[in-house]
């Protein structure tokens, strides 16, 4: 369904400050949408407000139209509950309790910054507020493991060692990955794997990490619309996202605003 380029490109320090600028933008597009979040907004509102700041900065989504069952119709991906990603904003309002991942790029002078955040509907339940909680640190502690000389399965071993210490679970179906003048390079990273297995982490690596978790099982399914992946049992799921380069000094977050 996503097509994959698996090559790995070293950046320049020219092309991370580029990148570094993308993943600026694409955080504060982003923040535009997150704000407008509470109940009967609805999700095209979102996505028309994100689209806005983009238009400002003469940038675009390179979600938009992105190859899949058939182009992928929006700027953002919506998805709410039980979908895990690549939800397709529309009219539907969100409602108190609701949680809902915001998933966005945003390509500026020919590099890519994608970025996502789970952000809550007014008050909701301590489960979900647990489960959000508990992706963000993921995301943390998957972003603290991008050193030189590391593996990708050290990175996701973290990560599937964490979120299902807490009870919670990983999919197997959809990872990270590397980031460039594509959205999706080399290399893959999943969130689950061995210590010292996969690919070794080198300066100049941007990689997008991306732990997507869910409540009750490992499983997903794709809805009817052909893009929206949904937990198998209708749990909860949350998803968080950064662009993180690898360097000497360690890792540094490229979706910053
Ligand atoms: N940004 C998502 C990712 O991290 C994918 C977006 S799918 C698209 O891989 F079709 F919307 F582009
Ligand atoms: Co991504």
């Amino acid at each position: 369904m996503i097509s994959w380029e698996r090559s790995i490109n070293i950046k320049s320090p020219v092309e991370i400050e580029i990148m570094r600028e993308a993943g600026r933008i694409n955080a504060e597009a982003l923040s535009a949408a997150v704000s407008l979040v509470e109940p009967g907004v609805t999700t095209q509102a979102l996505n028309s407000a994100f689209e806005k700041v983009q238009k400002k900065y003469k940038v675009y989504s390179p979600f938009k139209d992105y190859p899949g069952p058939y182009p992928y119709p929006a700027s953002i991906c919506t998805s709410v509950n039980e979908e895990l990603v690549h939800g397709i904003p529309s009219n539907r309002k969100l409602v108190e309790g609701d949680i809902v991942s915001i998933d966005c790029g945003t390509v500026y002078q020919g590099f890519v910054g994608d970025m996502s955040v789970t952000v809550p509907v007014g008050n909701v339940s301590q489960l979900t507020g647990r489960l959000i909680a508990v992706t963000r640190k993921a995301l943390d502690i998957a972003i603290s493991k991008m050193e030189i000389g590391h593996t990708t399965g050290d990175v996701g071993h973290a990560v599937q060692t964490y979120v299902e210490g807490e009870g919670f679970y990983i999919t197997r179906t959809y990872t990270g990955h590397g980031v460039g003048r594509k959205m999706h390079e080399g290399p893959q990273v999943p969130n689950y794997g061995k210590p010292g297995r996969g690919m070794q982490l080198r300066e100049g690596m941007t990689i997008a990490l991306e732990p997507m978790v869910l409540v009750g099982t490992s499983s997903t399914t794709v809805k009817a619309d052909e893009w929206t992946v949904a937990s198998a049992d209708g749990s909860l799921t949350a998803h968080f996202e950064h662009t993180v380069v690898v360097t000497a000094n360690g890792p540094e977050i490229l979706t910053l605003i």
